[in-house]
């Protein structure tokens, strides 16, 4: 890729940190340089963010509608949930398409929410060959546990020797952890220290059974946690202490956990929990706390904040785009919807974009492997084809099928462009 800038934007570099001026890309897909050139005007009508990163999810199950206890009910574990999945519409419907179709949605999802780093909660053995196929990031290097509990499904090849490999390669440890209230969820984190854990490597998805002395534990040891509040109240009414945990110093990232009980995708999460918060706690949950859940705090749960999750010199330039609808741009990301992206990049190449984006591919404009879309009608390039995805899809289940974390309709997209 050659050498770019994007100028003239308000760059949100860090939680702490926007500046008004020009961002520089390097060839070799680094952020290379930060300009400041005041004084900030209505002309600056985008916002360049670090692209975001969700910390939990499973992309065999991106698929709607979702599937929750019944009205009027909620769950007291994850496993009559899995029962009911097994038996739903959604699961037969599901079924018809292949696990390739299944990851390639999800890698969809992901780029119309901004999202170019992800995590899917399930071992490498049943992801290994996809990922790489994605186009987006979806990290490869990771200890994982279903879930740290004597009666789990047994992914991988167990918490000691997962973690063990994880501390030697220097990877996050992940696992589900207190996704309920049966006995043995509420002693999940105790068994887990059975094992020495947690520690800084573990990223702890749900953790909504935590007591006060358990947050206290998993801040001292420095663990992360994966906030899923929208599949949380689905399934149990209840979500993690996050005001508590917050308040403990601990790394809280944010999740979808998959569309089949979390939110359409991340930008949906994030209303959602902005409204939870206020819902819970009468107070506003501060929008520059919520970017830092979707960027830095994701990085180090991934143990990639010195690649990841800022927008600093030397780190990678993956980085999103968004109009500007608000003054304030930690709101702006915190209320955007998918018509708000204007670019996404991966490692300084588009993914997704405006075609006024188009120049940053060099003089040739918009290679091959890309078509384009119309979302908020208005046209976009993207990388691959999701329009033949969805028509695909459509001919499998055998009617119009609506995803909507798929901005578009197929039909209106033009494939084959240069
Ligand atoms: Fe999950």
């Amino acid at each position: 890729m050659p050498d770019f800038s994007l100028e003239k934007a308000l760059i949100v570099v860090s939680s702490g940190e926007v500046r008004a001026g020009t961002l520089c890309v390097s060839g070799d897909g680094l952020v290379s340089g930060l300009s400041s050139s005041p004084p900030l005007g209505l002309g600056y009508a985008s916002v360049v963010y670090p692209a975001l990163i969700n910390t939990h999810d499973h992309f065999q199950g991106n698929y709607l509608p979702p599937v929750g206890p019944a009205p009027g009910s909620f769950y007291l574990t994850w496993r009559p949930w899995d029962n009911d999945l097994k038996a739903s519409a959604t699961f037969a419907e599901r079924s018809r398409l292949s696990r390739e179709d299944l990851y390639r949605l999800s890698g969809y999802k992901c780029l119309f929410s901004g999202v170019a780093t992800a995590v899917d909660h399930f071992p490498q053995a049943i992801n290994r060959e996809i990922l790489p196929t994605l186009p987006l990031r979806v990290i490869r290097d990771y200890g994982l546990a279903h879930e740290a509990t004597p009666n789990d499904l047994h992914w991988g090849d167990g918490i000691a020797e997962e973690h063990r490999r994880a501390a030697e390669h220097d990877w996050p440890f992940i696992t589900h952890l207190s996704e309920g209230f049966d006995e043995e969820s509420m002693r999940s984190l105790e068994n887990l220290a059975g094992f020495g854990l947690p520690d800084g490597r573990c990223l702890l998805a749900h953790c909504i059974g935590f007591s006060d002395a358990d947050i206290a534990a998993a801040a001292r040891a420095g663990a992360s946690v994966a906030w899923c509040p929208a599949s949380n109240m689905r399934m149990f009414n209840v979500t993690a202490k996050i005001r508590k945990m917050l308040r403990a110093g601990i790394n809280v990232s944010l999740g979808t956990d998959s569309s089949a009980t979390g939110s359409v995708n991340l930008l949906e999460e994030m209303r959602y929990a902005r409204r939870l918060y206020r819902e819970l706690y009468g107070e506003d949950l501060d929008a520059r706390i919520l970017f830092g859940m979707v960027t830095a705090n994701a990085a180090r749960a991934f143990r990639l904040q010195d690649r990841l999750g800022t927008l600093e010199a030397g780190k990678t330039a993956d980085l999103l785009v968004l109009r500007r609808r608000e003054e304030d741009p930690f709101e702006n990301l915190a209320s955007a919807s998918m018509e708000d992206i204007e670019l996404l990049t991966l490692a300084g190449k588009p993914l997704y974009g405006e075609p006024r984006f188009a120049p940053l591919f060099g003089k040739g404009g918009v290679p091959p492997g890309y078509t384009t879309v119309t979302v908020g009608g208005k046209t976009r390039f993207i990388t691959g084809d999701p329009a033949a995805l969805y028509t695909a899809l459509r001919e499998k289940t055998g009617f119009r099928k609506v995803l909507d974390f798929l901005p578009f309709e197929p039909e209106a997209a033009n494939r084959g462009e240069d």
